[in-house]
Parts: C-alpha cells; structure tokens; sequence
C-alpha cells in the first residue's frame, strides 16, 4: 500500500486523491439533463472498442495514481454496468491497496444482475442514480421508458449484496422538484442516503439555464419542513456533498450545490475518460493523453511524471467562475468524462 507522504498538491494547494475513471462513454438511458435524445441518438459517434482503455491498462493507470496519493477510486461512465465483465475490472482494482474506497456510480438497470458479484469482487460501496418514484416523470427523465421498480430491485440486491448504497437524485426545475419528498420519505430509515444534485452545465447538449437550476438551500428547506433537519460536520476535506440528519436519528441526506456553492477551493478529484484521457475538471474542454502514453510502451516512471505535471500545473475552479455564458462553452459530455 502507498503511503501519503506522496501527496502531490495543485497550483491552489489542492491534493489529489480521488479518481473517477469511465469505463464506457455509451448508456442504456437517455437522462435529459445528460444525454438527450435528441443529440445522442442512433446517429451519435460513440467511441469504437479499440479506442477504450483496456482493463489491463486501466489498472496500471490507477496503479500509478494510487502511488500518487489516490485512495478512492469511482468507476463511472456513460453506464458502467454496460462494459462486459466489470467485476473483472473490480477485483483486479480491488487489489491496489487494501484501504482503497473503491465505488461505482450506476443507473441501476443492471444492478439486479450484477451486485453480487461486484461485491465479490470487492467493490466497497455504490451510488444509484434514481430522480424519482413516479415511473411518469422517471420515465420522462431517461426517456428510454425505464421504470422506476428495476432500479428499486437494483437497489435492494445491493444492500442484500452488502454494499452500502447512496441515491443520487438530480433535480431539474419544473420536471421533478416535486419528487423530493417522496424519495426522502422512501430512504428514511434504511441506512442508504439520498444525494440532491443541483442540475448542472455539463457538456453542450442539455441546454442547461440557470433558471432550470433548483437551488440545494430550496432543496433542504422542502425536506425540512416535512421532517426536521440538522447540519452534519464535513467528514473530511473536499466532501462535496453538505450533509444533514433527520433530527429522529432515521439517517441522513446531503446536497451538491456545484451551482450555488460551488466547492471547487476543495476539488481534489481527477478524472479519466474512458479512452484514456486525464481531466482535471468536469467542466474542462480538452484533456491530456494518457493512453498514447501507456501504449507507445513507456515505463510506470514516465506515466507517474505525465501525471504529476498536470497535476501540478493545475488551476481549474470552474465553477467558481461559471455564468450563463460560461454554460455555452464547448465542453466534454459528462457522459464521456464520467459523471
Ligand atoms: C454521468 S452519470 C454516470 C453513471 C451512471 N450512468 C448514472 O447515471 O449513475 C453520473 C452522475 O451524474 C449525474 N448527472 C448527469 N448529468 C448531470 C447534470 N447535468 N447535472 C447534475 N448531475 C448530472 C447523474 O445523475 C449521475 O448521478
Ligand atoms: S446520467 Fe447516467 S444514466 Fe443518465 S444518460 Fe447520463 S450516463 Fe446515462
């Protein structure tokens, strides 16, 4: 196991020490605020397989970031569970370090299936996305007609699994703000916390107005006034969720506010896509090539040193300074980047 002492700090004095790694930039859902129909369709250029890091390769990506003072590591996409023999890719990332957080965000729809052997494999934990218990506007959102009980059934085989469970829940004004209540009512007391994210200008496509944002205060004060709240400390630096308990002690909930409280000052993740390309915000135009590394046969040394000057050169803090101009901008799709 690699010890701190390597921490490696940005620009802003920000270490790194989680890393997102997309393992497909394809999805079996079509999010509205993600991948909207209308521009991903049948038509949209996915990236051929030859073009995705190999898991092979991706563990010795990881290997080498873990070196650098990663210990948590996210597996996320696109949808991740549509990469054939994930679990594969689990164990052999499992084994980089015996107190890694090892984790993986999913929409679900083959969780059913999968969760068992995902935590054989020894996933530590996993994030469910599910914006709401009405299959109309569930199904309004993924526009794929997905309903809301197979990602219920995901969920449940999951903590029969053992895996701890979190709900992320984006919240888009005007289509699903009114689902709050209910999906905070359904997660009180079994142990999994909900998550509401502000919607956000990732990408170019989901014609993002910061009119359509509901805002994480608005978000607490709904819940609140239904059941009553209490502020939770930080767990630990760069925690992007602000945490609340329900004051009965039937469990907890938390906000990302990336719009309205942007948190980049504690930002200290780093992300590749799923055809090898580092990035060092979720809002940045251009990444830096990783896989031309790992494949002209370079040494882990030379990987470690790519690494460590993009990490250091760093001074992204985008959300900082985001506008409704900024929201234009051409940027990478959340669903290549990796949510
Ligand atoms: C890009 S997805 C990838 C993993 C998986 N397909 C899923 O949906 O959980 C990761 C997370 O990003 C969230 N997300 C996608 N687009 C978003 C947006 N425009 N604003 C805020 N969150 C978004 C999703 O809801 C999900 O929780
Ligand atoms: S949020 Fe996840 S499930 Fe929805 S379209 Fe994006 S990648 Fe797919």
């Amino acid at each position: 196991m690699h010890v701190l002492d390597t921490q490696i700090h940005d620009t802003l004095g920000r270490p790194l020490r989680d890393l997102r790694i997309s393992v497909t930039d394809r999805c079996n859902f079509r999010c509205i605020y993600c991948m909207p129909k209308e521009v991903f369709g049948r038509d949209y250029r996915f990236l051929p397989r030859r073009e995705l890091l190999t898991f092979e390769e991706i563990e010795r990506v990881a290997s080498v970031f873990v070196g650098l003072g990663v210990n948590k590591l996210r597996i996320t996409g696109g949808e991740p569970l549509l990469r054939r023999d994930l679990e594969v890719l689990i164990a052999q990332l499992a084994a980089l370090g015996e107190d890694l957080d090892l984790t993986l965000t999913t929409n679900g729809a083959l969780l059913a299936q999968k969760a068992k052997a995902l935590a054989d494999a020894g996933l530590t934990r996993v994030t469910v996305s599910l914006d709401s218990l009405d299959d109309e506007v569930f199904r309004a959102m993924n526009d794929v007609d997905f309903p809301v009980a197979r990602v219920l059934g995901g969920i449940d085989a999951a903590a029969a699994a053992g895996l701890p469970v979190k709900v992320n829940v984006v919240v888009k004004r005007g289509l699903n703000e009114d689902s709050v209540v209910e999906i905070a009512r359904r997660f009180r007391g079994t142990g999994h916390t909900v998550r509401f994210i502000e919607f956000m200008d990732v990408g170019a496509t989901n014609g993002w107005r910061l009119d359509d944002v509901v805002p994480a205060a608005e978000i607490v004060r709904t819940i609140g006034a239904e059941f009553a709240l209490e502020p939770v400390e930080p767990a630990y630096r760069g925690e992007v969720a602000e945490r609340y308990r329900y004051r009965d002690g039937s469990g907890e909930i938390g906000v990302i506010a990336s719009v309205t409280q942007p948190f980049c000052g504690d930002c200290t993740r780093a992300r590749i896509s799923a055809d090898g390309k580092l990035y060092t915000c979720l809002f940045a135009v251009r990444g830096h090539d990783l896989r031309a590394i790992v494949r002209s046969g370079a040494a882990d040394a030379e990987l470690e040193e790519a690494i460590r000057a993009v990490w250091l050169r760093r001074t992204d803090r985008y959300s900082e300074l985001r506008t409704e101009e900024t929201g234009a901008l051409r940027k990478v799709e959340m669903s290549y980047i990796g949510g």
